[in-house]
Formats: C-alpha cells, structure tokens, sequence
C-alpha cells in the first residue's frame, strides 16, 4: 500500500452537486462547486493540508475514489448528494478507511423531506455537518485539521 501523504485530504462530491449554482439556488446558493472547492482549497492551504478533489456522478466511481484514498489520504470530506441516503456501498466503502471522514451537507437534510432523514454514511463518519451553505465545507476542512492535530 502507498505510504500516506500526511496532511492530503480526498474531497469528494457526489451526484449532482456539479450543478451547484444552477441547481435548486434557493436550498443550495448561487456559489458553483468550483466556488466551494476554491474556498476549501484556500481554507486548507491556511491550515496546513493538501486537497484532492473528485466530482463524480455515480456509486461507483466514488467507491473507487474512497479505495484510492486508504493509505494514501489522511482524512476524507464527502459531500454525497442524494447517495447519502440509500447508497450502502458507500458506507461499507468508508468503513474500510482509517482516518478521519467528514459528512457535509450545504442543506439540513433533517429539516427536509422525510426520505433525507437517514444518513447512511453518518454511523461511520467522525461527524456531520449541515446546514451551514458555503460555510459547512469550511467547517469541514477545520473539523479535520483539529481531528489530526488532536491525534499526534
Ligand atoms: C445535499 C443534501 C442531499 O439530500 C441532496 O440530495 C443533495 C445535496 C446537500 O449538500 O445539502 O444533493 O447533500
């Protein structure tokens, strides 16, 4: 297994939120996912870590994405879209993934429609965060410099 780059963290996001901006403005805001992925880039190079982004639309190809990471990715922060409502693989996926694991949502899902109630990605992340637009992937990307700090 490749030796892991100590401050790398995979940012994934899932079906989608690649039409951020265009998509729903009034649940989601008017920022792109390029806008977010700048904004988590520069929050992540004040703290000291290194990001991976990927953008993919289907189960698969984040499951890979999530394999690619084990022991080559500090910590993951996943914004799955709808699949973090029914996609088990992609909670097996992330239980096979030793560092800390960020679950962020621009949305509350728990304030919406009863089918976006359940997490399946929420029993095997550190924590979640949601509801805070733009600002639940800042949060994230501070969520796992504290993880990390606080484990040396
Ligand atoms: C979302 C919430 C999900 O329920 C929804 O399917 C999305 C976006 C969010 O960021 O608020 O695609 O993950």
């Amino acid at each position: 297994m490749a030796k892991s780059n100590s401050r790398l963290v995979l940012v994934l996001s899932g079906p989608n939120l690649n039409l951020l901006g265009q998509r729903q403005p009034e649940i989601y805001g008017t920022d792109s996912l390029q806008d977010h992925m700048r904004r988590v880039e520069e929050t992540a190079a004040q703290l000291g870590l290194q990001i991976e982004t990927v953008s993919a639309q289907g189960v698969a190809e984040i499951v890979e994405a999530i394999h690619s990471a084990r022991g080559r990715c500090v910590a993951i922060i996943i914004n799955p879209g709808a699949l973090t409502h029914f996609a088990w693989s992609l909670h097996d996926a992330l239980a096979s993934f030793a560092g800390p694991i960020i679950e962020v949502h621009l949305s509350n899902p728990a304030t919406r429609e009863s089918w976006r109630h359940e997490s399946v990605v929420a029993p095997v992340a550190s924590g979640s965060i949601a509801g805070f637009g733009a600002d639940s992937y800042v949060f994230a990307v501070h969520a796992v410099a504290t993880l990390l700090d606080n484990k040396k």
